[in-house]
């Protein structure tokens, strides 16, 4: 039974997290299909940017509980390490990722909102990593992910108080870029991942590597990266064109990535 729905909507792929009488929980079997879901994606040149919403009042609410109960020391550290490889697939996706957060995103499904390039949100979702309460710690990159997006205060506020905060604070914090009415959720983060759809996938890809790549450089091994790159692009068919477009005062025409 597939616990992922995937649409296309023109050159957008719309993921919907399809579980919600456990509100989206990450399984096993979700993370898995989420890694596979990732590898089609990536050989699919057609598709220019993703949109990953939850079916139903969440998002994601977090790691399967029921799942995460029966296991031992070993049996969890696998299954962190399978959400990380979950979260890594996600991050490292050449196109745009937009979370459309329509509900709860706690736990795992905060740090899932996290790997995406960035979160749009319902006034109604709710955001947290409450693992504190289960006794437990984040197990899918919250204590990296979360911290990059919100810095060390609020990060730490979020992971050690364990309390959810709601959107108007997630946007306050920066953890969400905008929100929307429920009901204009979905169409305003499609629009935007098709308006990222019309520009130069290879430039967009290019600049996802980079900021990437340098988040853990230093700053002169990142400036070396971005020249490069820069060097490498400025020879690209997709770059001649974009310019031309300008120069001829027309619309680029670019091809699939
Ligand atoms: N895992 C498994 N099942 C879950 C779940 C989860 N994370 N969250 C909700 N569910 C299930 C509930 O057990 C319930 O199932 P039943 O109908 O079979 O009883 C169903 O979803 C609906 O949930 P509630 O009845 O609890 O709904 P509510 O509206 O009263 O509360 C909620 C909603 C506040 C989100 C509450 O469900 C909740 O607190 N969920 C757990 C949130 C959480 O702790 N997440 C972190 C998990 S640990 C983690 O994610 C670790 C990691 O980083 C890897």
């Amino acid at each position: 039974m597939s616990r992922i729905r995937s649409e296309r909507r023109g050159p957008v792929e719309l993921l919907t997290l399809d579980r919600p009488k456990a509100l989206n929980a990450l399984d096993r079997a979700t993370l898995e299909e989420l890694l596979g879901t990732c590898e089609r994606l990536r050989a699919d040149t057609s598709v220019r940017a993703v949109v990953l919403t939850g079916e139903g009042r969440a998002f994601v609410a977090g790691a399967d509980i029921a799942e995460m109960r029966a296991l031992d020391a070993q049996q969890a550290e696998a299954f962190s390490r399978l959400g990380h490889a979950a979260m890594d697939a996600i991050e490292s996706l050449e196109v745009p990722t937009i979370a459309a957060v329509n509900g709860f995103a706690l736990g795992g499904g905060c740090e899932l909102a996290c790997a995406c390039d960035w979160i749009y949100a319902s006034e109604k979702a709710r955001f947290g990593q409450p693992e504190v309460n289960l006794g437990l710690i984040p197990g899918f990159g919250g204590t990296d992910r979360l911290v990059r997006r919100v810095g060390s205060a609020w990060g730490k506020e979020l992971v050690l108080g364990g309390e959810p905060i709601d959107a108007a604070t997630a946007l306050r914090i920066g953890l969400a870029n905008r929100l929307f009415a429920p009901d204009a959720l979905l169409a305003a983060s499609l629009d935007a991942a098709e308006k990222i759809a019309s520009k130069g996938p290879l430039a967009i890809a290019t600049a996802k590597r980079v900021m990437l790549q340098s988040q853990d450089a230093d700053a002169s091994a990142a400036h070396e990266f971005e020249q490069f790159a820069f060097g490498v692009i400025s020879e690209a068919e997709e770059c001649a064109e974009g310019m031309d477009a300008f120069l001829e005062k027309r619309t680029p025409s670019f091809k699939d990535r």
